[in-house]
């Protein structure tokens, strides 16, 4: 039998879903490449080409119980071409809400079939070593967790669909979604006594806030997800605002209570 091929699609800026999804792929069993990155500016045009495996899986966070736009603009401009699809969402142990049945959706839409659907635990972009926020997730137990579900999909896939497509994914989350964030309108903040311009922020920016000379970033582009904090290796970049910090000191407070992954299959 010929083995299954698997194409990743991801938007991933503190790389929390990618490692998810990459451990799913792993579980699929047959070859497996990161077909498509979403998370740099622009990324989704090159789309109809660039998907060519068996089956697509296709990993995005939650932001604000929902997904972020970025993801969903650049995943709109991908033609899924009736590929069976498996969607995840990775979200910071509070709550996925909508996002995974946005995700789904948002795949049928780009022509995409999803078949199987999964909700994983991945640190909190706002989570820091002081107040640390589904720190380390995913970890090891997660990540077999992964593989297992990878393997689950590959087994439903041999054993065929027999019709089922027609009847409709039922996923967690409510229509109307919830009302997208508004943006803060603030980027972190930027020491420049610490900055190297080493350029680690600029490449890792996923909306193109901080310009090619690197320099205080963009409030209006940024979307808040840390991933220049994080990337840092000075430490140059940090989070003041007083409303993330805030909702990061709640999330410390509130979310302590290890969740679990979710899967979920279409027959
Ligand atoms: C702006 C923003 C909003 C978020 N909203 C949620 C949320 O509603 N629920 C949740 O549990 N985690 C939330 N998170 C946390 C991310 O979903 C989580 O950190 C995820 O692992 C990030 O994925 P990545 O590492 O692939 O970028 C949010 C993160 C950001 C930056």
């Amino acid at each position: 039998m010929t083995q299954t091929t698997t194409d990743l699609i991801t938007f991933s800026p503190t790389h929390a879903t990618r490692c998810v999804v990459q451990h799913i792929a792993k579980g699929l069993g047959g070859p497996w490449r990161q077909a498509l990155d979403l998370t740099p500016p622009g990324s989704g045009s090159e789309g109809r080409l660039a998907v060519t495996g068996d089956v697509i899986v296709i990993g995005s966070p939650v932001y604000a119980g929902r997904l972020p736009p970025a993801m969903v603009e650049r995943l709109r401009r991908i033609d899924g071409c009736g590929k069976p699809a498996v969607v995840v969402v990775v979200y910071g142990n509070r709550a996925y809400e909508d996002a995974l049945l946005e995700l789904a959706e948002v795949a049928a839409s780009a022509g995409f079939v999803p078949v199987a659907a999964a909700a994983f635990i991945g640190e909190h972009s706002y989570s820091t070593p002081g107040l640390p926020i589904a720190q380390g997730r995913p970890d090891a137990a997660d990540l077999d967790e992964a593989g297992r579900f990878g393997a689950a999909v590959a087994d439903r896939i041999r054993g065929g669909s027999t019709g089922v497509l027609d009847t409709p994914f039922a996923l967690p989350g409510n229509h109307p979604f919830r009302d997208l964030r508004e943006p803060l309108g603030v980027a972190p903040a930027l020491d420049g006594a610490l900055c190297h311009a080493c350029g680690a922020c600029v490449a890792a920016c996923p909306t193109g806030a901080i310009g090619p000379e690197g320099g205080e970033a963009n409030g209006e582009r940024c979307i808040q997800c840390c991933a220049c904090v994080k990337t840092c290796p000075a430490g140059a970049r940090r989070t003041e605002d007083p409303r993330v910090l805030q909702i990061a000191q709640r999330l410390n407070r509130t979310c302590a209570d290890r969740k679990g992954p979710e899967v979920f299959y279409r027959w």
